[in-house]
């Protein structure tokens, strides 16, 4: 007993230093654990140990974002060829308003802050003899065609850097091929680019197949055989009920 008290105070007394270290490593130990069970909480709790990350991120919309990409980007083809040529027109002038303020349109119109407009469309870019072009504008050359008039309606200052345009730009794809298509009817008349883009062929196409498929598939197929079998059936019980 003695033996043991004395043998347990001798090593405390010697290490009095040592009890110290002890405990300061302790505490370093301590405040290790600590951080990392935190760091484990923490990822745990944001997910940022996630190996991966989602393909797609931000918010999908069911059934909103590919909707709402399809018409975001048709071309400017597809506008001109979605309706016909004079309700585009028609539209074009409409939304053409915005443009009055500094543009002329008819043949031999005044220039404003702009040029007059008429016969634009196909001929050569910049090539008013009576207006005082940016140089920008002037260094574009080519003629406008429906691509450039499209970029150029869109964004007239991303575009062509340091015009003179001060218009902000239709965001609109449908704006833009109306208001073009109401230039060309001003003194121009260049084709409407053909639109040949697989999915409204293959919509129109499927359309018709459905149109021709109806009758034909399923049910409605039984329906139409039970119809043709009644319409056999008709005459002869029918010609005997009129002979009554
Ligand atoms: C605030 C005045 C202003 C408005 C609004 C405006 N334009 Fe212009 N537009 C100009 C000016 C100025 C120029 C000449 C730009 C240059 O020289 O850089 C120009 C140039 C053009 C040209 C090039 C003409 C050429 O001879 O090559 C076209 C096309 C055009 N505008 C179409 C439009 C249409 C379409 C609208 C309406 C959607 C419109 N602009 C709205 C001021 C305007």
């Amino acid at each position: 007993m003695t033996q043991d008290n004395s043998s347990q105070e001798t090593p405390a007394g010697q290490t009095g230093g040592g009890d110290l270290f002890n405990t300061a490593a302790g505490w370093v130990l301590f405040a290790g654990v600590v951080g990392l069970g935190l760091a484990q909480l923490s990822k745990g709790y944001f997910h940022g140990d996630k190996p991966d990350r989602p393909e797609q991120l931000g918010y999908v919309i069911e059934g909103v974002v590919e909707d709402s990409a399809g018409p975001a980007e048709i071309s400017i083809a597809e506008a001109l060829n979605a309706m016909p040529a004079a309700d585009l027109i028609a539209a074009g002038e409409k939304a053409y308003s915005k443009c009055q303020s500094c543009h002329t349109i008819d043949a031999g119109g005044a220039n404003g802050i702009g040029p007059n407009l008429a016969g634009v469309m196909g001929g050569p870019i910049a090539a008013k003899g009576s207006f005082a072009y940016s140089a920008e504008l002037k260094a574009l050359g080519g003629n406008w065609d429906w691509d450039k008039m499209d970029a150029w309606l869109k964004n007239p200052k991303g575009y062509v850097a340091g015009t003179k345009m001060s218009f902000a730009g239709l965001s609109k794809v449908e704006d833009r091929a109306a208001i073009a298509a109401y230039l060309n009817s001003k003194g121009s008349n260049i084709a409407v680019p053909e639109f040949t883009a697989e999915a409204p062929a293959e919509d129109a196409a499927a359309e018709g197949a459905a149109d021709s498929a109806a009758p034909v598939e399923g049910e409605d197929a039984s329906a139409a055989e039970a119809a043709g079998g009644a319409s056999a059936d008709q005459p002869v019980p029918s010609n005997p009920g009129t002979g009554e």
